[in-house]
């Protein structure tokens, strides 16, 4: 079933048409059926797809397809109920097979007028509002639909009229494209305000549908997540400073999650965790429950402080621990069974976290974590806190009931020192760390010392 995403955010210049474009073009590169819907008067999106072509720098060839508001002006006009997307001629691209577009048009911008009209008089028994109110939605499903489109990436302007509006809650899903500052993280907190008087609102209006045998949208758009770009990066490869904390406060600001969701979030989980040790990496993390969307409302959570808190607290050896409030969730609402069936959720010490064992997955994570060990054994010595890692993750290999018979464990025991004991082996790194120091203290204090003395001071 097709998708419609938008990528939105109020504050103009944050990289939403760039990365819509991008996006498209590798998901079409990828072998999907991609249409770019340019919903923005300022037809960025267009001038992206069609800039390659001859047509678009010949003042008297007129643009291919038909524009968005060709398409809906019979609708706005009133000529007919909804629009026939059977007539509606999209573009090709001529360099991405597969990539198609909804060309923008600059008269668009007269659509807010009537979008803002059928926004506040929809609620009424004015069939022609209604009818225009669902015209977005009808308009991008439908031609989703008669295409067999995957995806239909919708490029919004940055503002918070109506068109924008009636595009947002016509799609399943949208991102926000972000640049780490001062007014981003601001407009970030406007978009919580304003999505939820949309979606609230649009609860309204549907119920008023019925008895006109109209059948309204869902209007519950997801946020499908933050799309943080650096680009503004001012010197060498890093972005400034400022960026990071300005970033640091978004991610704070922003997170989603469903119930039903959650089962299938920790299964990705799982496979992220199993793919990063195969790479020789050992994870960490915590989950945490929050709800985004409360009755139909966009609520901010604190749900990535509480992980973060979780995570430096107890997240010490090589595991994703499981908030409380996820296991709290599964059991009062009768749903244990979900969880339990699921294998998800392991228990040490009164801590959980998430298992990662199953039969089959058993002796992939036993090779990958026994060479990440050997391969790291020789830095490993004298460093307890590392090496506790790695002991812990052996021990939970272990304890899990899908032991594959006959396996070994792979981190040698303690053992008594002996007269084969080479000391000075059994620590290299710190021999050579007190070597280095027993010098420095010799010639004076680190390189400025040395640099002073050599010019005779
Ligand atoms: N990753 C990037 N690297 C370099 N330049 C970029 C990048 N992303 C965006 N830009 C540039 O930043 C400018 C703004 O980008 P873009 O038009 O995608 O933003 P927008 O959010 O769609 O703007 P608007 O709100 O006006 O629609 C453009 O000139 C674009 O080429
Ligand atoms: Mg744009």
């Amino acid at each position: 079933m097709s998708k419609l995403i938008t990528f939105y955010n109020n504050k103009g210049g944050v990289s939403k048409t760039t990365t819509l474009f991008n996006l498209a073009v590798h998901l079409a590169e990828s072998g999907k059926k991609i249409l770019v819907a340019d919903c923005d008067p300022q037809c960025n999106a267009t001038e992206l797809f069609l800039a390659s072509s001859e047509e678009f720098d010949d003042p008297d060839k007129s643009l291919p397809g038909t524009s968005i508001y060709e398409a809906l002006r019979p609708r706005f006009e009133g000529e007919v109920a909804r629009v026939d997307v059977t007539k509606v001629e999209l573009v090709a691209s001529p360099i991405y097979k597969g990539l198609h577009l909804l060309r923008g048009d600059l008269e668009f911008s007269s659509a807010e007028g009537y979008l803002a009209n059928a926004t506040n008089q929809a609620i009424t028994e004015n069939v022609h509002e209604k009818n225009t109110y669902l015209a977005i939605h009808r308009l991008l499903s439908g031609i989703a639909f008669e295409h067999r489109f995957d995806y239909v990436l919708c490029d919004v302007g940055p503002s918070t009229g109506a068109i924008t509006r009636m595009v947002v809650l016509a799609s399943d899903g949208f991102f926000i494209p972000l640049t780490p500052d001062r007014f981003c993280s601001q407009a970030v907190r406007v978009l919580g305000r304003v999505l939820t008087e949309w979606i609230k609102r649009h609860e309204e209006i549907a119920k008023t549908f019925a008895p006109f045998k109209l059948k309204p949208f869902p209007g519950k758009p997801c946020f499908l997540g933050a799309v943080i770009q650096n680009f503004k990066v001012h010197s060498g490869t890093s972005p400034k400073v400022s960026y990071q904390r300005w970033q640091e406060k978004i991610n704070d600001g922003l997170k989603t999650s469903k119930q039903d969701q959650v089962v299938p979030f920790l299964r990705l989980l799982k496979r992220v965790q199993i793919s990063f040790l195969r790479q020789g990496l050992f994870l960490r993390g915590a989950a945490v429950y929050a709800r985004h969307f409360q009755s139909g409302k966009l609520t901010y959570s604190p749900a990535l402080t509480r992980a973060h808190k979780l995570e430096q607290e107890s997240a010490i050896y090589p595991r994703i621990m499981i908030d409380h409030n996820i296991l709290e969730m599964f059991y009062s609402s009768d749903q244990q069974a979900k969880l339990v069936t699921s294998c998800l959720v392991s228990e040490w010490n009164g801590t959980f976290f998430l298992n990662i064992l199953e039969p089959k997955t058993w002796p992939v994570v036993h090779a990958a974590a026994r060479d990440l060990f050997h391969r790291d054994s020789h830095k490993l010595a004298g460093k307890e806190s590392a090496f506790a890692k790695h002991v812990w993750f052996e021990n939970y290999l272990f304890a899990s009931p899908y032991v594959k018979r006959g396996s070994k464990r792979y981190i040698p025991g303690p053992r008594l020192l002996d007269e084969k004991a080479d000391v000075v082996r059994l620590n290299p790194a710190q021999r050579q760390k007190s070597a280095r120091e027993r010098m420095r203290k010799h010639e004076g204090v680190g390189d400025k010392g040395q640099r002073l003395k050599a010019k005779g001071y």
